[in-house]
């Protein structure tokens, strides 16, 4: 019966933004919902989210059935926030630990504070501590023979407390009962006039209880963020354990410090991502498909063996097996291209399927689109198929050939084996296997005269 408790209530003033501070996104979600997730990896059976100014923000930006919401209103120091997070905690007064997290510290694994946990057992108060080369700012961990004896803050601490290396993280595990009975014993007679969560050290020893300690594997796992500096800083150290897991699976990245990952991607063998790329939502990426520079995938598949060519953007689409996309190529929601299909430059794709084999090269416009197999859509071809309320399909048939600079007035249908002219402009459907023209006949005006300025 693991109870979490996320510290979340500070202002965040440093941020200089209306956004409360733990909606700030790393990798595309907020701060926040890291934290939430980890918490969930680790089987919480509560998990109550402390909250203050703009708070009611963030509860409608990421309530869910499993959490519970404490409001901290005035915000009186660590130990306050926690307290009025206990009633609401599930059996507050059984021994199995309660985690106390941080909204603002995004990063922290949950293989780490699964070691937290079992340090705490079923009835230690465990601290997560790091040495750091430069402490200042933090409450330092006193020891005396090595065993933790209290935790004092910066502000309180004298010459010799300040000199100690190792740091309170903020992070830490205790039993539900023992909070609730340190919690209502907290003072607040100390340099900021705060109530201290981190004075219950001094009462678990008081009471004779073990205080233990566990660390993080990396320093980042509890950097918390106060500014866009640190949170930049903390993006960069996510997308490079992203990009790190992603060569571990097998991909190649041209520079694993220029990719940004913003939800889950996934690629099966041989996938190459050159530079620059962005990737948002869910994304699969086929064995042996190739990303080029600066694309943009969101939410979308990408078949075995498929090139993207550089500078695409592609959302909510399937590329099929053996495809070439771009450069310069935009599929929008419900492009589905099928297998070796090629859609290249200053071509824009929505709500279409396009079979097998079928080519759209250059400037195109296909939306609300069938087009079958084999088909040949000449440059500059568009389908307009929107009258200016409702929007209407065209349907292309196998093996057409759509000459340049075609538009197909929807609701049309190309037969199959048809010809468009160049230049057409189709109002009515064109039957199969013949050449369809809609074009004015080619005159030439001989003797004719350019017009000239006239002097003035
Ligand atoms: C706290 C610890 C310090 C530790 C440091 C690590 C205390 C007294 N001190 O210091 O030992 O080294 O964190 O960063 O606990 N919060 C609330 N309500 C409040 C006050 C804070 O929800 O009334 C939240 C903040 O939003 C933040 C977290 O608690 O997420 C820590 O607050 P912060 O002011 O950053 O802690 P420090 O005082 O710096
Ligand atoms: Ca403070």
């Amino acid at each position: 019966m693991l109870n979490v408790v996320i510290l979340a209530a500070g202002q965040g003033k440093r941020m200089r933004s209306d956004l409360p501070k733990v909606l700030h996104p790393i990798a595309g979600k907020p701060m926040l919902s890291h934290v939430l997730d980890t918490a969930r990896q680790l089987g919480a059976a509560k998990i109550c989210v402390v909250y203050g100014h703009g708070g009611e923000r963030v509860r409608d930006a990421l309530d869910a059935p499993d959490l519970a919401w404490a409001l901290q209103e005035p915000q009186l120091g660590t130990g306050h926030a926690v307290l009025q997070a206990l009633p609401l905690l599930a059996a507050a007064v059984s021994p199995a630990p309660t985690l106390i997290l941080y909204g603002d510290v995004p990063l922290i694994r949950a293989a780490t504070l699964r070691r937290l946990i079992e340090a705490a057992g079923d009835d230690c108060l465990a601290l997560l501590t790091a040495h750091l080369p430069n402490p200042h700012g933090y409450g330092r961990i006193v020891r005396v023979d090595g065993k933790v004896t209290r935790i004092v803050e910066e502000k309180d601490a004298d010459d010799a407390e300040r000199a100690i290396r190792e740091i309170n993280t903020g992070i830490l595990a205790a039993p539900a009962g023992r909070l609730a009975r340190w919690l209502p014993q907290l003072g607040k007679a100390n340099a900021q006039g705060e109530y201290y969560l981190t004075d219950i050290v001094a009462l678990a020893v008081a009471e004779g209880m073990e205080v233990v300690t566990a660390h993080p594997d990396a320093s980042w796992e509890t950097d918390g963020i106060n500014s866009k500096a640190q949170l930049a800083t903390l993006e960069r150290i996510h997308q490079r354990n992203i990009a790190e897991s992603l060569m571990e699976q097998g991909v190649t990245l041209a520079d694993p410090s220029r990719i940004d990952v913003r939800g889950v991607l996934t690629c099966e063998r041989d996938v190459f991502i050159d530079v620059g790329c962005v990737f948002e939502g869910a994304v699969k990426v086929g064995a042996g498909a190739t990303v080029s520079a600066h694309c943009v995938l969101k939410d979308c598949t990408i078949g075995a063996g498929a090139r993207i060519h550089p500078f695409c953007h592609i959302e909510g689409a399937t590329v099929g097996p053996q495809s070439l996309v771009g450069p310069y190529a935009r599929l929008r929601p419900g492009a589905l291209l099928s297998e070796d299909v090629h859609v290249g430059n200053f071509v824009e794709v929505k709500n279409s399927t396009i079979a097998a084999h079928s080519k759209a090269n250059h400037l195109a416009y296909i939306g609300d689109a069938t087009i079958g197999s084999r088909v040949n859509v000449g440059a500059g071809t568009i389908t307009c198929n929107y009258d200016g309320a409702n929007k209407h399909r065209t349907v292309i048939e196998d093996d057409v050939f759509i000459g340049s600079d075609t538009q197909l007035v929807a609701p049309v249908t190309v037969g199959r084996g048809a010809t468009l002219g160049a230049g057409t402009t189709l109002t009515r459907d064109a039957p199969p296997d013949q050449l369809t023209v809609s074009r004015a006949r080619q005159t030439s005006i001989p003797g004719w005269k350019r017009p000239t300025k006239k002097p003035k």
